[in-house]
């Protein structure tokens, strides 16, 4: 069996590049760092108020990187013309609400299967891979399985916040994504204690995980960065 492999979500380099405007943290150099210690690609969130990550950041990091690109976005004209312009890899669809903090939930494909199809097969028809970002439900299973999707993410941030039964809902759908020829991703909210259980679901191909990565990052870095300015200061 491949080992599981890990996406890092970068969203959050821009967040604080943006809280100051000017080009850093640069996205780009925090895609080559992550591949570097070993992540296995780069996950991009394109929401449709630019909070964090802008077109000009996946456009460089595509051209920057030979590793796959996910660009997560909305299943909206505008999205859809921008993936078939940048060709990523893969896309993985999100709901998207503008008022929302972070994607609240799955996507609703039982319900908007008729929506979601055209936009599934356009981008498959560029080749690019696509992923449905779905609670762990067997109707929304079975609905992206429907219409065509290669890949569903399973949300595991009701997991990530101690809901009782996540587990065994998420250990359910991963099951039921063999069955119906899926391949199964899972992501949100994971941290280094709570990733272990879902990284043993065998089912279970790749994480996506951004927002604890990048906390952690400040903290394990800031001992260096700290050092070194202590001597570029005494200098
Ligand atoms: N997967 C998807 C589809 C997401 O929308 C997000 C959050 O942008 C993640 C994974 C990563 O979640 P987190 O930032 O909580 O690790």
């Amino acid at each position: 069996m491949n080992p599981i492999r890990l996406g890092v979500n970068i969203d959050h380099i821009a967040t604080v590049r943006n809280a100051r405007g000017g080009l850093d943290p640069s996205p780009m150099r925090a895609a080559r760092a992550v591949l570097a210690a070993g992540a296995d690609s780069i996950t991009m969130h394109l929401r449709e108020d630019r909070r964090h990550i802008r077109e000009d950041d996946v456009l460089a990091v595509r051209a920057a990187i030979t590793a796959p690109l996910n660009l997560e976005m909305a299943a909206t004209d505008e999205m859809v013309r921008f993936a078939l312009q940048v060709r990523p890899h893969a896309c993985c669809l999100v709901p998207e609400k503008r008022t929302e903090v972070t994607t609240e939930g799955g996507l609703d494909v039982a319900s908007q299967r008729a929506s979601l199809a055209p936009v599934v097969a356009a981008l498959r028809e560029a080749g690019i891979r696509v992923s449905l970002f779905i609670d762990p439900n067997p109707a929304q299973l079975e609905a992206s399985a429907a219409i065509g999707a290669q890949v569903v993410e399973l949300h595991t941030g009701a997991y990530a916040q101690g809901v009782p039964g996540e587990l065994d809902r998420l250990r359910a759908a991963a099951a039921l994504t063999t069955t119906l020829g899926l391949q199964c991703h899972a992501g949100h909210g994971l941290t280094f204690k709570n990733t272990p259980p879902v990284a043993a679901l065998p089912e279970v191909e790749e994480l996506n995980i951004g927002h604890f990565l990048v906390g952690e990052a400040f903290f394990v870095g800031l001992y260096a960065v700290i050092r070194r300015m202590k001597m570029v200061m005494a200098r």
